[in-house]
């Protein structure tokens, strides 16, 4: 008989999304006569650019042509992709070697998958309010997990407490749930942190091309001395629309070094290597070329006019916010509106009360730790027709 791995009983009985499914899925067989708006998970609506299709169907065509069809590709990603990224850096004031970079189906599978480098025997943080892969995937292999409170008084941005030490540290801005971004000085301090306890940072910026403050960090590599303390995580999924096409990336300088229990140094980047070769076969050539079409110019323009879309609407929820006096974070730098729940619901609560009597979905706080109990996230990923009707529905409601 198997031994199996009981750390899974660890876990919460099924992953956030897959909840919330099931029970819009229940609301809807019960109630077929009724227009439901989906503002809960984070998924894109708009079709994917021109450049984008452009790319993929060049992809295609040299699929059937036997001088230029591809088998196994590198399992780090093609060059041409990560040049690609690596000048995306560049337009963005940070220097990122492409050897840095390795191509992925996406940020949820290599956040989640990291945590394979690190022992058991690490003093780890995560936030709280915060994305659950990052919590499910240290669960699932029996680690221990220090919560890092986010809250209204720190504007859902936890800093390094200089008391307690931390080997790993998990952060995210714009941060999913609450849309909060750290700013240079604030990430500094988070860089001197993991460099002064020799602790490894990893940072996801999924939502980074939100970011329409220029003065803002769109990367944790715009601070000084990042690359010697931090590995980032990145996807086309929002930037680009490929939350259904799927590639990412994730950056682990080579720079980035710790020493092993006999006092060797250990190179990340090699040991990243050395999983993604065992265990990965490569991000699909087809997608790789949608993918590099969309860094081009006239790609990156594309993609744009698509997130100031999702940014309307983001500022449509947050009018409605607003005008009802409910406290609200995010929806400027990031699709995603963090708030408190009326009334003093609770967010479980919440969702079924807004879903009964609004028929919108949106995604319950505490389906992100224990500090969302109270709070709710609504997405502007949906059209400006249905973000429209759904936030008349809501002004109404309350
Ligand atoms: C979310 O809604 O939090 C995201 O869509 C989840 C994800 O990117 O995996």
């Amino acid at each position: 008989m198997p031994k199996l791995n009981e750390n899974y009983q660890n876990l919460k009985e099924s992953y956030l999304f897959s909840e919330i499914a099931h029970r819009v899925g229940a609301y809807t067989a019960a109630h077929p006569d009724k227009e439901v708006i989906r503002l809960g998970i984070g998924d894109v609506t708009l079709p994917l650019g021109s450049m984008a299709i452009r790319g993929l169907h060049s992809g295609v065509d040299a699929m059937a042509d036997p001088g230029t069809f591809k088998g196994y590709g590198p399992e780090q990603g093609y060059l041409f992709l990560r040049n690609a990224i690596s000048g995306y850096y560049a337009r963005n004031g940070v220097c990122v070697d492409p050897e840095d970079i390795f191509i992925s189906d996406g940020a949820k599978s290599d956040t989640g998958n990291i945590s394979e480098l690190f022992d058991a025997d690490n003093i780890i943080l995560i936030p709280d309010p915060v994305y659950p892969v990052y919590v499910d995937s240290n669960l699932m292999s029996g680690k221990t997990i220090t919560y890092m409170s986010g809250n209204a008084e720190n504007q859902f941005l936890p800093m390094p407490d200089r008391h307690i030490h931390a080997d790993i540290i998990y952060l995210c801005s714009p941060n999913n749930p609450t849309g909060a971004v750290y700013n240079k000085s604030q990430l500094k301090e988070w860089v001197d942190y993991a460099l002064e306890n020799e602790a490894v940072i990893l940072f996801d910026s999924a939502y980074e091309a939100f970011i329409c403050d220029p003065g803002l960090p769109r990367s944790i590599y715009a601070v000084e001395g990042a690359k010697k303390c931090a590995v980032e995580f990145c996807s086309l999924s929002k930037t680009a629309g490929f939350t259904g096409t799927r590639c990412g990336y994730t950056v682990v300088p080579r720079e980035l070094k710790f020493k092993c229990s006999d006092g060797r140094e250990l190179s990340l980047h090699a040991m990243w290597n050395r999983r993604q070769s065992t265990k990965f076969n490569g991000t699909s050539y087809i997608i790789q070329k949608g993918a590099k079409a969309v860094f081009s110019p006239e790609g990156m323009a594309q993609c744009q006019e698509n997130i100031r879309y999702y940014q309307e609407n983001a500022r449509l929820i947050a009018d409605t916010l607003a005008r009802k006096n409910i406290p609200f974070f995010g929806g400027i730098h990031s699709p995603y509106i963090w708030f408190e729940c009326p009334d003093g619901m609770e967010s479980w609560q919440f969702f079924d009360y807004l879903l009964g009597h609004a028929q919108i979905v949106g995604t319950p706080g505490a389906g992100f730790g224990q500090n969302g109990r109270c709070y709710f996230r609504l997405t502007a990923f949906g059209s400006h027709e249905n973000t429209k009707k759904a936030m008349e529905r809501f002004e109404a409601l309350f």
